[in-house]
């Protein structure tokens, strides 16, 4: 089977964990500590708190500003469902908004239509590898006072006008989950400029507490932490992220070269201010169905792009949460997305196997 996506995982993440063994520190420690500033380095951000995985970073980034019951939160429809179970996980309720047809941001007009009184942040979700037009949405945010919180789990490496996505709202988080262009098995990590909102999260992953070795808590937290495994996984992928990058831009520029001139079958654009990260590259056509289900008969892996939220069978059920809005083009996303083998292993053979395989279908 040729998969959709795998991490690049090798020798060298093992020579990171024996230090780790040989350390015998597993839970947060120095290579924890020179995780964060390398994540510092690549974002630029002036705060970079690393946590178990990217739905609590973003749970701890709402709480931290102050967002909880009673309060609604814009996200978009097309995005992976942790975006808006974090918003529910902080007591507050999300409002599914529509997103652009091209760029499958969250559509900025439609999002107006839904703001309330209650209305207190909007989360843009740079989905795919691509960012969100940053201009637009902060200009957005301060018309209406919003806060804003950047769901960039996707967007590691990935840059709006030249700024790293993360970077540009009141906080924003990063994924390493698995799938992610880079990993640490699971991981999430914190970006703030602002060090009220990072002192407020650190706390909230760590019981309460400003530092360690105290049992008197004057607030209330979990335990979000890191591990020194997942730093020293991280470390060592920080170190094999321009070479994905690369790999991942070239295996998206050879799937649109040779791809390209087919009926029904279009590559998702990307807009000239976004420097992409390409992770997954997908295209669109309305045979999605059938195509998915011929290329798994041939050994081939695939994906589709996720199920809008306002029709989740768990938002459905959730009679505080408003499904009844119609997002046509995040529907029609759904029903005409698909991404092809994009890890950074998919050899070159492999590659034009699929590619032989689309052409068979459409041909
Ligand atoms: C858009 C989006 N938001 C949030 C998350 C949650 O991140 P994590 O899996 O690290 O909890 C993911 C990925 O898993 C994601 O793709």
């Amino acid at each position: 089977m040729i998969l959709q996506i795998e991490p690049w995982i090798d020798e060298s993440e093992l020579e990171q964990l024996k230090k780790v063994v040989d350390s015998t520190f597993v839970t947060e420690a120095s290579l924890t500590d020179e995780f964060e500033s390398k994540i510092k380095e690549l974002t630029g951000s002036k705060y970079a708190i690393a946590m178990t995985n990217g739905t609590v970073a973003l749970f701890c980034a709402l709480k931290s500003l102050g967002i909880g019951v009673g309060d609604e939160v814009l996200v978009p429809d097309m995005t992976f469902v942790a975006t808006s179970n974090a918003v529910v996980l902080a007591g507050a309720t999300p409002v599914f908004c529509d997103v652009e047809p091209e760029t499958l941001s969250i559509d900025l007009e439609d999002a107006q239509k839904r703001i309330t009184n209650k209305t207190k942040a909007i989360v843009p979700v740079h989905l795919y590898g691509q960012a969100v037009n940053m201009d637009d949405l902060m200009s957005f945010a301060k018309l209406h006072g919003l806060l804003v919180v950047e769901d960039a789990a996707q967007g590691v490496g990935v840059k709006f006008n030249g700024k790293h996505t993360g970077t540009f709202g009141d906080a924003g988080v990063l994924s390493f989950y698995g799938n992610k262009t880079i990993t640490c098995g699971e991981g999430g990590v914190l970006l703030t400029s602002n060090e009220v909102v990072a002192k407020a999260c650190y706390r909230l992953k760590n019981h309460g507490r400003d530092g360690k070795g105290t049992f008197i808590h004057e607030h209330i937290g979990f335990n979000f932490g890191f591990t020194e495994m997942q730093a020293a996984i991280g470390i060592s992928q920080l170190g094999k992220l321009n070479q994905i990058i690369a790999k991942k831009r070239q295996i998206h520029d050879v799937y649109g070269q040779e791809l390209s001139g087919i009926d029904n079958f279009c590559i998702a654009e990307t807009k000239s201010y976004t420097t992409p990260v390409f992770w997954f590259t997908s295209f669109f056509t309305s045979k999605v169905e059938e195509l998915q289900k011929f290329l798994i008969e041939n050994g081939i892996q695939t994906r589709r792009f996720f199920y809008p939220l306002h029709l989740q069978p768990c938002y459905k059920k959730a009679d505080y949460i408003n499904t009844d809005y119609a997002c046509p083009f995040s529907l029609r996303a759904y029903n005409t997305g698909i991404s092809l083998p994009s890890a950074y292993n998919l050899t070159e053979g492999d590659q034009q196997k699929v590619i032989d395989a689309v052409k068979r279908f459409f041909l």
